[in-house]
């Protein structure tokens, strides 16, 4: 991520965090942050949904949160808009998209400055309606015999965009999406947080449709 001219040099990364339900890779995010492992702050949580439990962690968490719900705009541009408003005014550095479950279309202003985690390898196992214990229930039926986390950096498509790092899960026989779903987001846990670690430590950013990496990072894939 090219460094915003007013950030200084060594300051941590300042996050928007979006999402749509219970929250749990936005706490996984507070955890490591007050446990001085990730060097970030949570600015703001933008939460599509009201009556969810990553609301409360925002709240319990003393993070600013803002409900912008796409049925109170006329049409998906003014909801976009109303998102990118709270992003701006909180004056973040990086957009984690952390369980949101809608479309943001991202404006010029935060290209290259948005990332999003899903439980699976993409291109496999994603897209639309493709979340949460459905998207292990796929992978189970495919009969893949791995698995695994992904973080990108977001388009404006569902779980599209340049892969920032996977990493990989076997599914182990007999698994069923529940215990399958437990292992991945063990992954995700880990995976997150180092993703941001490495833009923020500018050991990858994004180019055009490209994820570009610094020579001494680590494998994408591991
Ligand atoms: C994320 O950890 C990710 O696995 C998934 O939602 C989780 C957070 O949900 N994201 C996607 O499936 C994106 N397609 P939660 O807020 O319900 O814990």
């Amino acid at each position: 991520m090219p460094r915003p001219d007013n950030k200084a040099e060594n300051a941590p990364l300042r996050l928007g965090v979006l999402i749509s339900g219970g929250g749990r890779s936005l706490q996984n995010l507070i955890d490591r942050i007050q446990a001085g492992a990730l060097r970030a702050t949570i600015e703001i949580v933008v939460s599509s949904r009201r009556e969810v439990a990553g609301v409360q962690k925002a709240e319990a968490a003393g993070i600013s949160c803002s409900i912008v719900r796409e049925k109170d705009s006329t049409n998906h541009g003014e909801f976009s808009a109303a998102i990118t408003r709270c992003l701006r005014n909180a004056n973040v550095d990086l957009v984690v998209l952390a369980g949101f479950m809608v479309l943001w279309k991202i404006p010029e202003e935060f290209s290259g400055r948005v990332i999003n985690i899903h439980p699976a390898l993409i291109p496999d196992h994603c897209g639309k309606g493709l979340y949460g214990m459905r998207v292990h229930t796929s992978v189970i039926r495919s009969g893949d015999t791995m698995s695994g986390c992904t973080v990108h950096y977001a388009d404006n498509q569902y779980d599209h965009g340049p892969v920032i790092l996977q990493r990989l899960v076997p599914v182990e026989h007999g698994d069923t999406p529940e215990t399958l779903a437990r292992r991945v987001f063990e992954a995700e846990c880990k995976a997150l947080p180092q993703a941001i670690q490495m833009i923020a430590n500018e050991k990858v950013w994004q180019e055009g449709h490209e994820a570009v990496f610094a020579a001494n990072a680590t494998a994408p894939r591991t």
